[in-house]
């Protein structure tokens, strides 16, 4: 056992700053007001619903999360965010068509009251879609100073204690690391000269950061998953999380995928397609949109099945992801996975997954447990990459000497350690010896 971590108390109120105020974040904030006044059950948040297991089996403690570590209460919750739509939140999330118009009424004048400040927008990098709520400035530079201005402006005016931001935006075109990236300086010189490798997520991400404030990012973007950006936050003491919430067919695969492999199954071919008719799935129908989320949704059966280590079972998978674009469905996603499998002499087997699930009912519980937990992380002195919040990310952050662990069952087992380890409990290896011994 260690000594636990000096977390400092979650006094006064935390203002959760989201930039994108579509689907996901009306739902979540929708959610979290429902919640609170006691009209809906927080199902799918680990942080509201979760509990832990603390010393032996034996002993029967196993608080709820949000007794054994210090989170915000959700009463002490102010949102606010940016869009490039001028809707309120109510308006958005009547647009977005997630939940039905009689449970927003409940909260009506709670989402009318977050209003979004304008964007830093630029078609270049979401081509689908555009709108009139957007900032000017003279270089990206001045943008990231008109964000850092908001930022305190928010603080100010709601009188928070303490911020947390989360990148909801649409996915931006696919990106690679480019040598602007590489430094502060090099970064900072680039939004002088508006360097078209920063694109409009790096640069709330950068304010965000700059100003110490944690961040994590829901969608596939690179975003703040860049050296230039993880320098500043050890500089700011920032914590980060992301990239891409693990929500529908992926969180599928990362659930199948273990169990196959713990049981030495080998795999031929995993087929993922899937039907969303929501704003998401537009922006996604842009081949550039949608090679970013390609690339974070293939990554995850190879670094659980390991073909390096099992290539009689995994070399030669074939892994194909599809998204249609189809509006008759909304924000109801409809998924298909075909998996070809192969057991005891090489004999072939089959399975099918059929996800008829809601997009941003799975997302919102993402949103605010990262937030409170991001904001638990900056109170407990922990900055950077966490990667224990892996359990909710489809292309993990991580270090860059490993690679990133993508397995449901390891992620939660790290999440939960990590809390232990703050609280300065024992960690639960599950070896179990001392019950036989
Ligand atoms: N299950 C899920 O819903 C899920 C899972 C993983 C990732 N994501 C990602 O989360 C993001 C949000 O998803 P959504 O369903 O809410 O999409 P959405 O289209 O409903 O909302 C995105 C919002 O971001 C706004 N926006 C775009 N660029 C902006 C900018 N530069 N500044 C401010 N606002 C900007 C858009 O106007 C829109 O209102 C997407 O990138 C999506 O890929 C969603």
């Amino acid at each position: 056992m260690t000594a636990p971590l000096e977390i400092a108390p979650a006094h006064g109120k935390l203002g959760v700053l989201l930039v994108g105020l579509g689907a996901v974040s009306t739902t979540t904030i929708a959610g979290v007001c429902a919640i609170r006044k006691g009209l809906a059950p927080p199902i799918g948040s680990l942080t509201q619903m979760g509990t832990i297991r603390l010393g032996r089996r034996s002993e029967g403690r196993v608080p709820r999360i949000r007794d054994f570590v210090p989170l915000a209460d959700l009463n002490d919750i102010v949102f606010g965010g940016w869009d490039i739509f001028e809707e309120d939140c109510y308006a958005a999330a009547r647009t977005a068509g997630v939940l039905e118009a009689r449970q927003l009424e409940q909260v009506r004048a709670e989402l009318e009251a977050v209003r979004p400040m304008p964007a830093v927008f630029d078609r270049r990098y979401v081509r689908r879609l555009d709108g009139p709520n957007v900032k000017k400035g003279k270089n990206k530079r001045d943008l990231a100073e008109q964000v850092v201005a908001d930022i305190r402006g928010f603080k100010e005016k709601h009188g928070c204690d303490r911020l947390v931001m989360v990148w909801c935006g649409s996915t931006e075109v696919y990106m690679k690391p480019a040598d602007v990236h590489a430094t502060i300086a090099s970064f900072e010189k680039g939004l002088d000269a508006s360097d078209e490798a920063i694109p409009s997520s790096m640069i709330y991400a950068y304010a965000a950061i700059r100003e110490g404030i944690p961040f994590a990012n829901a969608a596939p973007n690179l975003t703040a998953d860049i050296p230039a950006l993880l320098q500043l936050a050890a500089r700011t003491r920032a914590p980060l999380a992301g990239n891409d919430m693990k929500t529908g067919q992926t969180l599928m695969k990362t659930i199948i995928a273990p169990g196959l492999k713990a049981r030495l199954l080998g795999v031929r071919g995993w087929y993922s397609t899937n039907i969303l008719g929501n704003r998401d799935g537009e922006v996604l129908d842009d081949p550039e949109s949608f090679k970013t989320k390609e690339e974070s949704k293939k990554s995850a059966l190879d670094y659980i099945f390991q073909p390096q280590l099992y290539p009689e079972l995994y070399k030669d998978l074939c892994h194909v992801v599809r998204i249609n674009y189809y509006p008759p469905r909304g924000d109801n996603k409809e998924g298909w996975d075909n998996i070809d499998l192969v057991g005891w002499l090489g004999y072939p087997m089959q399975l099918k997954i059929n996800f008829l699930c809601r997009d941003s009912i799975l997302a919102a519980p993402i949103v605010l447990d990262s937030a409170l937990f991001l904001d638990l992380a900056r109170r407990a002195g922990m900055s950077g990459i966490q990667e224990w919040l892996s359990f909710y990310f489809k292309a993990p952050m991580h270090a860059p000497e490993v690679y990133p662990e993508h397995d449901l069952f390891i992620q939660l087992m790290k999440l939960k350690n990590t809390l232990r380890y703050m609280r300065g409990e024992q960690l639960i290896t599950h070896l179990g010896r001392e019950y036989y011994d």
